[in-house]
């Protein structure tokens, strides 16, 4: 089925064969852009972006993509917006539909980007909410691919808090037959619906899906370590609790990776809290692919870009 025109929320939106899809036409378009032959697949297309949280990677590589494919990104701060005085979301995305051909949004409230997508004809893209971050998700099995070689069969294991990085990758690694153990502490587990979706996806690939305490275990065998912060946006006043919950058993350092396969790969999102969630010399090491997977982001939102809008 076609992309085209659809709103992705969650990542449980698309399929195996549509995620197969996002990454053929990735690598076509990265080649592309290598050798200045870009098709301006969103000429004369206007894509507003609602920034209600700070980003670095996701606001950039979004108005770079859009500008290399011929259409006109316009960033939005929620607070430079009616919405900051209380105009409603939905009055928002009726408007915003008359004038622009998609919504790229970053919202604090899952249930705010769920009222745009409803009331907004043209497509909404998650750009993160407090429940899921596809086009994070979609950036990292791309990175997975290109350093695995492979995806079915991989394994990945998550320490660290059950964040909105954490569901959205319980629902795309189970959609790829890649097995996901979650180590995190009790109270801090991932959202209940992200394990559902997680559970049917397996059922359908193969896939193994744990939510596990102790992050040496999960890392058994674990081809991909990856981490998040551990004191999310919006969740600054609880830092002094989490870390006192986090620290130490949950930091990936050289002994947690130890205990994972030889040539894993260390993976987040970013931005890190060096000392937090991992230690320098993890991130710093010769097993990290940080760097990459930022530069993932780019590649994959072009192409998710070139299918949806
Ligand atoms: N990983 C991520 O979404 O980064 P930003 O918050 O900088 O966009």
């Amino acid at each position: 089925m076609s992309m085209r025109g659809m709103d992705l929320l969650t990542l449980q939106e698309l399929s195996k064969r549509d995620l197969e899809r996002v990454f053929e036409l990735t690598k076509e378009l990265r080649a592309r852009v290598a050798v200045g032959d870009l098709p301006p697949v969103l000429s004369g297309k206007s894509v507003a972006m609602i920034f209600q949280r700070p980003s670095t990677r996701t606001r950039i590589s979004f108005e770079v993509a859009i500008r290399q494919l011929g259409g006109h990104p316009i960033y939005l701060s929620w607070e430079e917006l009616q919405l900051a005085r209380g105009e409603t979301i939905e009055d928002t995305a009726r408007v915003l539909s008359r004038y622009v051909d998609a919504v790229v949004a970053r919202v604090s409230l899952h249930s705010d980007l769920e009222k745009l997508a409803e009331e907004a004809p043209v497509p909404v893209i998650n750009a993160l909410s407090n429940r899921f971050h596809p086009c994070q998700v979609v950036a990292d099995l791309f990175t997975m691919l290109e350093h695995k070689g492979y995806l079915e069969g991989l394994k990945v294991a998550y320490v660290g808090d059950g964040t909105n990085v954490c569901n959205t990758l319980l629902v795309g690694c189970t959609k790829m037959g890649v097995d996901i153990s979650v180590a995190c502490p009790k109270g801090y587990d991932p959202d209940s619906q992200a394990i559902e979706w997680a559970r049917e996806n397996a059922e359908e690939t193969g896939a193994l899906v744990e939510i596990l305490r102790d992050p040496a275990k999960a890392v058994e065998g674990a081809d991909v370590v990856y981490t998040d912060t551990f004191v999310s946006m919006g969740l600054e006043a609880e830092r002094e609790k989490r870390l006192k919950v986090f620290l130490p058993k949950y930091q990936v350092n050289l002994e947690l990776m130890s205990k994972a396969n030889p040539d894993a790969i260390f993976m987040h999102c970013l931005p890190a809290h060096r000392g937090e969630e991992v230690a320098d010399e993890v991130i710093d090491g010769p097993m990290s692919v940080v760097f990459d997977q930022a530069e993932n982001r780019l590649h994959t939102q072009r192409a998710l870009l070139a299918l949806i809008v």
